[in-house]
């Protein structure tokens, strides 16, 4: 398809969703999600968390990493040719303590998964560690010039692309938090703020509607950011973080584009993960669609089996 094409459609596809379903995404993902919750997951009153996480759109893990985070964080190392201390800095970490680290973070992260792939009914693999540092920046209230992703927006992806962040230090209102919008505020948001779109709203409209991610060095933040508004907050100094991409999946998919090998995992698996996440026509997104129901259909039988 021609790409002016392809942009105006989608530019028109994204509008209309704002002004219908308060929502900034393409209709067809919006549709998918929809369909997705309705059709797809499970019963979410077996897990606390995965309740709040399935209401929200957001839930704070009950689980800390600050043992893992202290562990590694002399090893973590900027590159220098990558330095770039007036936005957003990249951490990496040499090859064997990339593979220990997502082991660890495998093993820690073990429990939070399996829910999530009864929630979802699919399997989830962690596809993308990111470790990073934002710096502060000045003139963010200009809503035109963005830094690093922090004016209010949701993520363009379908549902099954999730994020969990991890504090890599204490983070307090001068560190710049993440801020998000819980679902069931998402209306009185776009009254309040009058959002129009990422780079037209009131910045200044009621903060008691959203939630700020503070907390200790080693907290988690599980969030499904196409779902959620937010947004990076601005630190007064910097703030370091690791972001998490989960992926759900069934195996098969994911063994085809090698997603979970740690060295992809660390190099940025995003052409793979847009590949699966961000369809561009209607028909992959319907075809994607079957490919869960589907799976869905075979974990209820190997379940009933399971049980006979
Ligand atoms: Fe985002």
């Amino acid at each position: 398809m021609n790409l002016k094409f392809y942009k105006l459609i989608n530019y028109l596809s994204v509008k209309t969703s704002l002004l219908l379903f308060k929502q900034r995404l393409p209709l067809g993902y919006v549709l998918f999600n929809y369909l997705y919750k309705k059709i797809i997951v499970n019963n979410i009153s077996f897990n606390d968390e995965i309740s709040d996480f399935h209401k929200s759109g957001f839930v704070k893990l009950k689980l800390n990493l600050k043992n893992e985070i202290n562990f590694y964080k002399d090893k973590f190392f900027f590159k220098d040719e990558e330095k770039d201390v007036t936005k957003r800095n990249k951490f990496y970490l040499n090859d064997t303590d990339q593979k220990n680290f997502l082991n660890q973070l495998e093993e820690k992260l073990k429990p939070t998964i399996s829910t999530l792939e009864r929630y979802f009914n699919c399997d989830v693999f962690i596809s993308d560690i990111v470790p990073f540092r934002i710096y502060h920046v000045e003139g963010s209230d200009n809503l035109k010039k963005e830094f690093y992703a922090n004016n209010f927006h949701q993520d363009g992806y379908l549902m099954i692309y999730n994020k969990i962040f991890i504090n890599m230090m204490d983070v307090n209102e001068d560190d710049g938090p993440l801020q998000l919008v819980p679902l069931n505020n998402k209306k009185e948001f776009f009254k309040s703020f009058k959002y129009k779109n990422r780079d037209d709203y009131d910045p200044f409209g009621n903060q008691n509607l959203i939630y700020k991610n503070s907390g200790s060095i080693g907290d988690c933040c599980l969030f499904s950011s196409p779902q959620v508004i937010h947004k990076a907050g601005i630190p007064k100094n910097y703030r370091d973080l690791i972001q998490i991409i989960l992926m759900t999946i069934p195996k098969k998919y994911s063994y085809q584009l090698n997603i979970d090998n740690y060295k992809n995992v660390f190099s940025g698996n995003e052409k793979n993960i847009m590949k699966l996440a961000k369809p561009y026509n209607m028909l992959n997104l319907i075809k994607l669609f079957i490919i869960f129901i589907k799976e869905k259909r075979n974990k209820s039988k190997k379940n009933i089996q399971a049980l006979n």
